[in-house]
């Protein structure tokens, strides 16, 4: 570990320690009564949630997502995100008292680039939106005012629909265009100018490998191939290239640091990390299918912006005729390390649909495990928190959670799911991983992509006809959290055991 990281670490445990009386994941008496474990937080961690801005904002028109959110049969029960959404341009000030007065201190959203650039030709001569800046400036003068650390996602899943079309599937479409690294790293660099005195945290690209997935293998997302593996795999290579350039030109334009800690801009993607386990474990064929999966999802993309090293042809080895390593194009290109953590994954060599590449065939939901299953039938699995969290402390960067929440229409589950995980954070720091933050998805129920609105992750919900919020009695269990800087073992052993989903299938 480098001596910086080290040093951080060490003021961590210690601000720690003088905050809770108490080394971290250790049992401490919070009551004379009733002794209670208690898994603690360094004093700057930054508690948070996230939302991405096609999923809440209204009249996002010139994005890909809206093309595609217009077509038939596309989004589950017709759903559009102009037609009940939460409207989060509309009611800044509404979110913003939501982050306030659960004492939330940083707050994840996206900066569109269909709604800042709806036509190639304001794109080419920098002539953005008036209106999209404007309500981008509010929304982050309003942080400000309240103290609130912004981090920007720079493209969460939505392009403009100038660079990708869905209504022409079998051309070349957003990643795939020769030209859409170097013009996403323009949109970095103007964002980083116009608004980097007030960012410090950015992430450019969201969930790089499930934007090729639900493209190019699911066909749940534009545009809706299914089993197109190479042109998936030819997706996930753009974006880690498009990934480097914009970490580049965020770092040349980001100059000022808006938190005063030192650093002007921390950039990174937002990575999504699951646990894999073999289908049938007595089965070997499964056990080193799943060795391999893991190996790719978990690592192929930090491999890449940490070490450069370049598995062309996603063997896991780095041995090919087009495989390098230390490439100084792509490496280093991480000052942290965001990741989405969601589930655990059944992996199996035979059974379901084995995908060429991988030679696997993947379970996410509604798997055959004994795991409570949240309304969209994805195992409830703390556990893999940690696991997760143990495995990017590898690459020796500061790692932040820029996702983790439940589907959960009646809020029967989410604040022992959040307990749960957090007690998960809390450890893996204890066991030296230096998590800077937790945001949990959603701040507020929104637009759940093909599932349409039916998913509830939000912390809150609103009332589609008015847009007023509400908050989930689980918000005040996170603002107790916050509070206390702590996860109380007894807070968790209060609420209830956790009960199956009950919408959405
Ligand atoms: C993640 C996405 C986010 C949201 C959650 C539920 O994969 O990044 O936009 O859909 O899942």
């Amino acid at each position: 570990m480098r001596k910086t990281a080290l040093l951080f670490v060490l003021l961590v445990v210690l601000a720690a320690c003088s905050s809770s009386g108490s080394p971290k994941g250790q049992p401490v008496t919070t009551d004379a009564s009733t002794p209670s474990e208690a898994y603690s937080f360094p004093a700057e961690f930054l508690f948070g949630s996230a939302t991405a801005g096609f999923q809440v904002e209204k009249g996002n028109t010139a994005a890909d997502w809206w093309v595609w959110a217009n077509t038939q049969n596309r989004i589950a029960n017709g759903d559009h995100p102009d037609r009940g959404g939460p409207d989060a341009l509309a009611h800044v000030d509404d979110d913003v008292a939501l982050l306030t007065s659960s004492g939330q201190r940083v707050y994840r959203f996206s900066i569109e680039w269909s709604r800042l650039y709806p036509t190639r030709e304001q794109f080419d001569r920098d002539e953005p939106d008036a209106t999209a800046v404007a309500s981008y400036s509010r929304l982050l003068d309003a942080l400000s005012l309240a103290k609130i650390v912004p981090m920007v996602t720079l493209h969460h899943f939505a392009s403009p629909s100038w660079l990708s079309d869905p209504t022409k599937p079998n051309d070349p479409e957003a990643w795939e265009r020769s030209e859409m690294g170097a013009l996403f790293a323009t949109f970095a660099a103007r964002v980083a100018t116009r608004w980097g005195h007030q960012v410090d945290w950015w992430v450019t690209i969201n969930e790089p490998l499930n934007a090729a997935i639900g493209g190019y293998v699911q066909g749940s997302f534009p545009p809706g191939q299914i089993l197109a593996i190479d042109r998936a795999l030819s997706v996930v290579k753009a974006t880690a290239r498009a990934h480097a350039l914009a970490y580049d030109a965020i770092h040349e334009k980001d100059t000022r640091d808006a938190d005063g800690d030192g650093r002007a801009a921390w950039v990174s993607p937002a990575l999504h990390q699951r646990t894999f386990h073999p289908y049938d474990p007595e089965s070997q064929a499964d056990k080193d299918a799943t060795a391999h999966v893991q190996g790719l999802w978990n690592r192929w993309f930090a491999d890449v912006i940490v070490f450069g090293n370049w598995d062309d042809d996603f063997d896991g080895k780095l041995d090919g005729a087009n495989d390098r390593t230390s490439d100084v194009t792509l490496r280093g290109r991480a000052d942290y390390l965001g990741f989405n953590y969601y589930s655990d994954t059944l992996v199996s060599a035979s059974r379901g649909i084995v995908l060429p590449v991988i030679n696997a065939a993947i379970y996410q939901a509604a798997m055959p495990t004994e795991r409570p299953k949240t309304d969209t039938r994805w195992d409830i699995y703390p556990e893999g928190m940690g696991t997760v969290l143990d495995e990017l402390k590898a690459y020796g960067l500061p790692l932040f959670i820029t996702e983790n929440g439940i589907a959960d229409a009646v809020d029967q589950n989410r604040a022992r799911f959040v307990l749960e995980h957090l007690r998960e954070v809390s450890r893996a720091i204890s066991r030296g991983a230096d998590v800077r933050g937790y945001l949990h998805w959603s701040l507020i129920d929104n637009f759940e992509w093909a599932s349409g609105f039916c998913p509830r992750f939000g912390l809150a919900t609103y009332d589609p006809d008015n847009g007023r919020r509400t908050e989930r009695a689980s918000l005040l269990v996170y603002t107790r959290v916050i509070a206390n800087k702590r996860v109380e073992q007894r807070d968790i052993d209060t609420l209830p055991a956790y009960a199956n989903g009950t919408t959405c299938p």
